[in-house]
């Protein structure tokens, strides 16, 4: 029998403080990655892997997102009107069907675990994807979707695992492994941002769960973990507490941090030279500057 997943959760409540003045007017998610929101790659990452009910978690300020995913009839009929029909056939892949977007709001910010709750009336009973939008996969085959393929031979509960450099574990929440069958890995224990020195593991869970509905109950339960928040992390460990299967799953792909600014900046660069449009002149910008810097030392 095929594991369906068709439902996906997309915490999009964060401030975005890092991003501060940006953030003041537009939501992070809707910051743009050479010319797409941040929040199209992961809404295309879910549909690759065959969502059909997309369910955003938002806060206060938020509208634009709103906005983005509804028609925009008169920018089409422009468009339209003037023969632009690649750019309308861009522009109407970008819209949503009626009923399958869906928002509701976490009215205080009481961390990622609490987000997900938030959307529990919605997703009922099975399975489910949650996709953190600032983690932006680069991969021939969508990471979620590399993930569901897997799944259909586990089930249980699984995350995205990436090795990260020891001194960074603290910033994730990372895995203690039990077995490690390569690709992947089944999980004894989950801590989130541990304190340094102290991790289980240097594998980091990065932001693609697909989740059973008991993590949903288990977050019923839930009070603040570390950093004071309701932790995603600890609802899940909870699982491999009452013997249920957790797996780690080392993607194929890049994954960049555009929580950061350091990391936009690089997903900016990777995603900008991936483009065949823009390949040749900013491949000969990054390069020539290359040269100067070299010429400098
Ligand atoms: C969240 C999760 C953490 C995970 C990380 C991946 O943390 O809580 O377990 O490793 O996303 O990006 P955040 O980055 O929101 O603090």
């Amino acid at each position: 029998m095929k594991r369906k997943v068709t439902k996906a959760i997309f915490p999009v409540a964060g401030l975005g403080t890092r991003f501060l003045p940006a953030t003041k007017s537009i939501p992070k998610e809707i910051m743009t990655l050479v010319d797409r929101p941040l929040i199209q790659y992961a809404i295309d990452e879910a549909r690759a892997a065959g969502i059909k009910e997309f369910i955003f978690v938002t806060s206060r300020g938020k509208s634009a997102l709103e906005d983005y995913f509804d028609c925009a009839p008169e920018l089409e009929s422009s468009l339209r009107k003037s023969g632009k029909d690649e750019l309308l056939e861009m522009l109407r892949s970008t819209n949503m069907d009626s009923g399958a977007i869906a928002y509701l709001r976490q009215h205080k910010a009481l961390g990622l675990g609490h987000a997900v709750w938030c959307a529990r009336r919605m997703i009922g009973n099975e399975p489910f994807a949650v996709i953190l939008p600032d983690d932006v996969i680069a991969a021939e085959k969508p990471c979620l979707q590399q993930m569901l393929e897997a799944y259909q031979e586990t089930g249980g509960c699984m995350v995205a695992a990436m090795e990260v450099p020891p001194e960074k574990a603290s910033s994730y929440g990372v895995l203690d492994v039990k077995d490690d069958m390569g690709a992947m890995v089944s999980v004894k224990g989950m801590v989130e941002k541990p304190t340094a020195g102290t991790a289980p593991s240097n594998l980091a869970v990065i932001g693609r769960y697909i989740l059973t509905p008991k993590v949903l109950q288990n977050l019923n339960r839930m009070k603040g973990g570390a950093g004071g928040e309701i932790q995603l992390t600890d609802a899940i460990a909870e699982e491999i507490a009452a013997e249920r299967p957790v797996y780690g799953y080392r993607f194929r792909g890049q994954r960049f941090d555009c929580g950061s600014k350091a990391g936009f900046l690089q997903a900016t660069v990777a995603f900008g030279l991936g483009r065949e449009d823009l390949r040749e002149e900013f491949g000969a910008y990054l390069r020539d500057m290359m040269s100067v810097q070299k010429a400098a030392e």
